[in-house]
Parts: structure tokens; sequence; C-alpha cells
């Protein structure tokens, strides 16, 4: 087994690689990587690594070293409920952008260990609640998290659970369109990082990684005043969002992404009121366009 004083060293040369793998240059990000041992968040190794098209895999050993790679970990690999992909994370987190002193919701927490990155990030003065629908991993989240005088761990349906106006809402799990008690929660200058999937974008592991990650997109929401801009930054395989998924918005959602020009959308509305020419994708009471 390594020694606490070589994974402190694999650590930071983890983050350093994470962080590069996707462009991102933050060093509160980096420093964050590399402080938080992913082994506290992981539960009892040996670790079951997911290897996309061959499932899982085990670790040799139950040595902490080989949860340092970019790799997603098993938290519950029957229900396939992963520790997402470091990288994923660096670059989405690096959008979200938690600043020292801000609130930061993060739901689907999971077991906690990117909840205890955004914690680092907001340090003592901010807060991070985190909210999972899953009770036993709430439970693990509690209490890998119990060190941290910044986090509160609230178990429930991140969906409808009530929560203190937050500057950033960090969704973990695939909806089908923006969620209004989000929405309704979020501060002015806040962000939201939000994973729209339809129902291919998990599940089926005869999919190759790239046609599951084309089936979500994550959008970058941004509230300035009474205006909500959105901008696509990656594509996502991930989990569905128990209580925000219908048929309807799925199908709209499967259909605007087959249509492409994502990348052309600037703006989240809260009304459906917008010309055919400007919508890329719209639902009841709201509307995903180009201007
Ligand atoms: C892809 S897993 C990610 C877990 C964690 N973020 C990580 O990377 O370790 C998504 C998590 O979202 C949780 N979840 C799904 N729907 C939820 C909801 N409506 N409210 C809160 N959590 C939810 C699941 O139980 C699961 O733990």
């Amino acid at each position: 087994m390594m020694t606490e004083a070589e994974l402190a060293v694999v650590r930071r040369a983890f983050a350093m690689q994470i962080l590069a793998a996707v462009g991102v240059d933050n060093p509160p990000l980096e420093a964050a990587y590399a402080a938080v041992p992913r082994e506290n968040f992981s539960g009892q190794g040996p670790w079951q690594i997911f290897r996309w098209r061959m499932a899982y895999r085990p670790t040799p050993t139950a040595d902490p070293v080989y949860l340092y790679t970019d790799d997603l970990v098993g938290l519950i690999p029957e229900r396939r409920v992963n520790n997402g992909q470091p990288s994923l994370h660096a670059h989405l987190i690096n959008q979200a952008a938690p600043k020292k002193g801000e609130h930061v919701v993060h739901v689907g927490t999971g077991a906690g260990y990117y909840t205890a990155i955004m914690a680092h990030l907001v340090g003592a003065t901010g807060r991070v609640t985190g909210i999972e629908f899953d009770a036993e991993l709430a439970r693990r989240a509690r209490a890998n998290c119990a060190g941290a005088k910044n986090v509160e761990i609230v178990e429930g349906d991140g969906a409808v659970a009530p929560f203190a106006t937050a500057d950033v809402i960090y969704v973990n799990a695939g909806v089908t369109r923006p969620i209004d008690n989000w929405l309704d929660r979020l501060n002015d200058g806040g962000r939201m990082i939000l994973p729209l999937t339809t129902d291919q974008a998990f599940g089926d592991l005869n999919r190759t990684p790239n046609q599951m990650i084309n089936q979500g997109a994550v959008l970058r929401i941004e509230k300035k005043g009474g205006d909500y801009f959105a901008k696509w930054i990656s594509g996502v395989a991930i989990i569905p969002c128990a209580g925000a998924r219908d048929e309807e918005s799925e199908r709209a959602l499967a259909k605007a992404l087959a249509g492409g020009r994502l990348n052309e959308v600037t703006r989240l509305y809260r009304h459906d009121n917008v010309a055919d020419d400007d919508c890329w994708l719209r639902g009841a009471g709201w509307c995903l366009a180009y201007r």
C-alpha cells in the first residue's frame, strides 16, 4: 500500500493531470482536487471501476492509488450509480465557478466527493448543501462530510426540496426540462449547471460512450436580473434525475438534439412565447432559444 505521504504526491499529480485534460487553468480547483482524498468518499476497497462496454472491473487491491485516474467509481454498481468522471467535473465545476463565501446547492451529491471539492472552493465563509435522493447514499455522504463544517447533507428529492437561495446550483443527474424549484432559487449572478438527457443517455452498454454522451447536453445557465443566459458546455451520459423527467419533454429534447444547433443556444425563457425560428427547444411555459 502507498503511504499517506506518497498518496499526497499522487493526488497533486492527479489534480494537475485532470485539469490539464480539459484545459482548465484554475489554481483553487486544482488545490481542491489535490486536497480531497477520493478514497474517503468511495466506500471500502477494492473498488469497482466503470469500464463502459466492459461494465465494472475491480481494482487489484484496496490501495487508494487506483482511485487517482480519470475513471468513474461504482458507488452502487448494481444500479450503475457512480462517482463521476473527475475531468468532466473539473470542467463543469470550473464553469460553475464557486467562489469563497458563496452558497452552492449540489443536487445528486452521491457519497459527497464533489460536494467536498466545492466546499473546499467556497471555504469557511461559504457553504454547500448536498441533496441526495437515495437514503443510503445520503447517509454515506453525511458521514463522509462530517468533518466539514460548511457542508449540510439533505436526504430528499432535489426537484422539489426547498433550499436557501444559491449562487451555484450544481445538478448531477439528467433532467428532461429546466426545473422551476431551481430557477426560482438562483441568486442574481448565480450559475446553474443543468444536464439535459434523453432516455438513451445512460443504461445500454451496447452503445458506445460517444453514442450515450451525444444524448445528453450540459447547459450553463446564468441569471442576470430577470434574464437567464444559456450556453452548451458539454455532452454527458448520466443517470436520470428522479422527479425531473416526463415523456413529452423527453421526446422534444431528443428531437432538438437530433436537429443540432445546440451550440447556438443563448437564452432560457420562462415562457414559451418565442418565435419558432428563434426556438431550439420549447416546453410548456419555457423555451431554450438562439436569442
Ligand atoms: C450520477 S450519480 C452522481 C453522484 C455524485 N455526484 C458523484 O459523482 O459521486 C447521480 C446521483 O443523483 C441522485 N439523484 C437522482 N435524482 C435525484 C433527485 N431528484 N434529487 C437528489 N438526488 C438525486 C442519485 O441517487 C445519484 O446518487
